[in-house]
């Protein structure tokens, strides 16, 4: 069931995206080579508890950490260790979720930690540009499809393709809830998009083939083939005259 939100919990969900975006800023400029991966979680547990919100993903189905870390071919939600220390050519995916007076905002980013293959640098670009290619579908009156469609069209005609085994979802009261947001569609299918729906869109890219394993930790996810991946992803409310990003300042 899909629950459709009013301008003031709209608000109340865009108080926790800025946190997160608050936090996606810090991680960023604190990734560099030698820093272990448990050092930015601290920084973004601390940050999120000084904010006056909780961390969305500790205690999460028993997930153990404040955010998501996935490093080269982990796909989503790798565990931040003080044993994972970042080196240069890295390519870093952060995830983090926060919850503010009952309201989730999530977000991620993908970053070079030094300087990146140029495999890398274009991987990056394009997820994140898919990313705004599906955000820009998420109008009144548009399938949910479209915006699905429109990311994989992106990814696929630079030669990547979208992981299919994870999704992005609905996002309120609770981190996840319907409707399931793909990365792959057919443009004109799925339900229609309707303002008050607030939407965590997040393409995942493999620079290689789209199938995923999850390893034995029973959460890190990665590329079946060990090729690089990159995830983007912004908590979205769709507004009567479009799109809006509640995770962005
Ligand atoms: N952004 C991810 C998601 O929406 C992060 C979840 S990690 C978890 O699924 F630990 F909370 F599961
Ligand atoms: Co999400």
């Amino acid at each position: 069931m899909v629950i459709l939100k009013s301008l003031q919990e709209i608000e109340k969900i865009h108080k926790a995206g800025l946190i997160v975006a608050d936090v996606l800023a810090g991680i960023r400029e604190r990734v560099r080579p030698g820093i272990s991966t448990l050092a930015l979680d601290e920084f973004a547990e601390q940050f999120i508890l000084a904010a006056g919100a909780k961390p969305a993903f500790k205690g999460y189905r028993g997930y153990p950490r404040t955010v998501c870390t996935s490093v080269n071919d982990q796909v989503i939600h790798g565990i931040p260790s003080k044993d994972i220390v970042l080196k240069s050519g890295d390519l870093l995916s952060i995830d983090v979720g926060a919850v503010v007076d009952g309201f989730f905002g999530d977000a991620a980013v993908t970053v070079p930690v030094g300087p990146v293959t140029a495999q890398a640098e274009q991987l990056m670009r394009v997820t994140e540009e898919a990313l705004g290619r599906g955000i820009t579908e998420a109008r009144p009156g548009n399938r949910l499809y479209d915006i699905s469609a429109a990311i994989q069209k992106h990814v696929e005609l630079h030669g990547f393709s979208v992981v299919r085994e994870f999704v992005g979802h609905g996002i309120g009261r609770n981190l996840h809830e319907d409707p399931q947001v793909p990365n792959f569609g057919e443009r004109g299918r799925g339900p229609r998009i309707q303002a008050g729906m607030v939407l965590a869109i997040e393409p995942m890219v493999n620079a290689g083939k789209s199938r995923t394993v999850v390893q034995d930790d029973q959460w890190t996810a990665v590329t079946a083939d060990g090729s690089l991946s990159a995830h983007f992803e912004h908590t979205v409310a769709v507004l009567e005259d479009g799109p809006r990003i509640l995770t962005k300042r």
